[in-house]
């Protein structure tokens, strides 16, 4: 057995120099907790000429994936190169050479979480993957371990941090979408191209992760409904605070007797929950469960150094069992190998919440009377309404509704929609909570 735990890393973009800049400044402290020194010994880049702008002393940079994956003295392979094809080959190469895997990649674990998961448990070999949801908030781990015997009936939460601030932003400066989205950019929050994290993707990605843990199935993220948050007006927001609420990019997950629902979305969330005090970059995620009741982790969900602490975390515990002589008891997804098995989604049709309706309508006779009746027709119960008295058309009218079906909301929109007062495609917006 060599003297130090020896990991090839694929991928030193933001995340890998996290890696390598906590495993090198923290090295006294995880020696002590490892037993043996844990390092960096070769990195597979794309570019392996570019400067890193970190100390890359002492590791080999190629790039030639079978540089780690044929170099039988790497322990653990860890993967932050994102995407799915390469990674996918890269990840089930090195679980069946025996090695241990740790990846940040979310997309790969919600899209094709079948044949990761399967090899997964062939191998038996730990795979880590805290960071691919919630970066620096250890949920993964809550979820599977902390909430090993409870029965979990929700999961929801602020899961991407690039739409919590630019919502954040349209909220504290009454800015537009595109004007929060920039200075998101600016910040470096968001990607150049920034479309998995508006359009709710990415948040999807990091549901369909929990949901598998927490149900005990494997759910395919093709069947999840996401709808992002680039509809969100100025004006959406200012409605949401006159009537109590901010306005979040939730990833909601629950469990009744009907099924298992999963759905992101823009929702409007009441001021005085914990959701909606979580601003900016943060992440927050509550869980349900039977014996635990409701908790919250909340954290940064994003960045190089918290989602260095995870991935370091999964590194250290695959190294823990590696000297223990032991592979891990911990089944990857919570179940044991036998008891994981396909689950569907209730279709979003089925759902039932409270919806924000924000008709555009000309400033006629008997236009109420006419939503009325077809909210009405739909078995739709109207809980209250604003309009201001505004001249220029078009006239907003917002209507919150009672709790009702999904499929109710979309046919009385589908014909509402096709009146002739109707100056611009209605506004929903589902509401979170009560
Ligand atoms: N792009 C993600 C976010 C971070 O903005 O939260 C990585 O999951």
């Amino acid at each position: 057995m060599s003297s130090t735990i020896r990991i090839g890393l694929f991928g030193v973009g933001v995340v890998g120099r996290g890696v390598i800049e906590q495993l090198q400044e923290n090295e006294e402290l995880i020696t002590r907790r490892v037993g043996k020194k844990v390092e960096v010994v070769t990195a597979v880049v794309a570019n392996p000429q570019k400067d890193r702008g970190i100390d890359l002393d002492g590791i080999m940079i190629s790039d030639d994936p079978d540089t780690i994956l044929q170099d039988e003295s790497i322990d653990i392979v860890v993967e932050l190169i994102g995407g799915l094809d390469e990674a996918e080959k890269i990840i089930i190469s090195a679980m069946q050479a025996g090695k241990a895997v740790v990846t940040a990649n979310k997309a790969l674990l919600a899209v094709r979480s079948i044949s990761i998961f399967e090899a997964a448990y062939k191998q038996n070999n730990p795979i880590g993957f805290e960071c691919s949801v919630g970066a620096g908030i250890p949920i993964i781990r809550t979820l599977r371990e902390g909430f090993a015997g409870d029965q979990v009936y929700e999961i929801s939460g602020i899961m991407n941090g690039t739409a919590n601030y630019i919502l954040s932003r349209m909220t504290e400066e009454g800015s537009s979408f595109d004007a929060a989205l920039a200075g998101a950019q600016e910040l470096g929050y968001a990607e150049v191209d920034p479309t998995f994290d508006i359009e709710g993707i990415d948040t999807g990605h990091k549901l369909t992760i929990l949901m598998n843990i927490a149900f005990n199935g494997l759910f395919s993220f093709d069947e999840m409904y996401v709808e992002g948050i680039t509809a969100v007006t100025a004006a959406d927001v200012e409605y949401a605070h006159e009537l109590g609420y901010r306005i979040k990019l939730l990833g909601i997950s629950k469990k009744s007797a009907d099924g298992v629902e999963g759905h992101v979305h823009p929702a409007l969330v009441p001021n005085d929950s914990m959701l909606a005090s979580v601003g900016g970059a943060y992440n927050a995620i509550a869980l349900s469960s039977d014996y635990a009741g409701t908790s919250l982790s909340y954290g940064q969900g994003a960045g190089s150094h918290p989602s260095a602490s995870a991935v370091v975390a999964d590194i250290i515990e695959a190294c823990r069992y590696q000297l223990s002589g032991q592979q891990t008891p911990i089944p990857p997804l919570s179940a044991v190998e036998g008891r994981l098995q396909p689950a569907n989604m209730m279709p979003m049709d089925e759902i039932m919440t409270r919806y924000y309706l924000r008709f555009n309508v000309r400033d006629q006779v008997g236009v109420l009377a006419q939503i009325s009746k077809a909210l009405g027709d739909e078995g739709i119960s109207i809980y209250s309404m604003i309009q201001h008295g505004e001249t220029e058309e078009p006239v907003a009218v917002i209507i919150v509704t009672h709790k009702t079906q999904e499929a109710a909301v979309q046919n009385a929109l589908s014909y509402i929609d096709t009146l002739e007062f109707i100056m611009a495609k209605t506004q929903l917006i589902r509401i979170y909570g009560g």
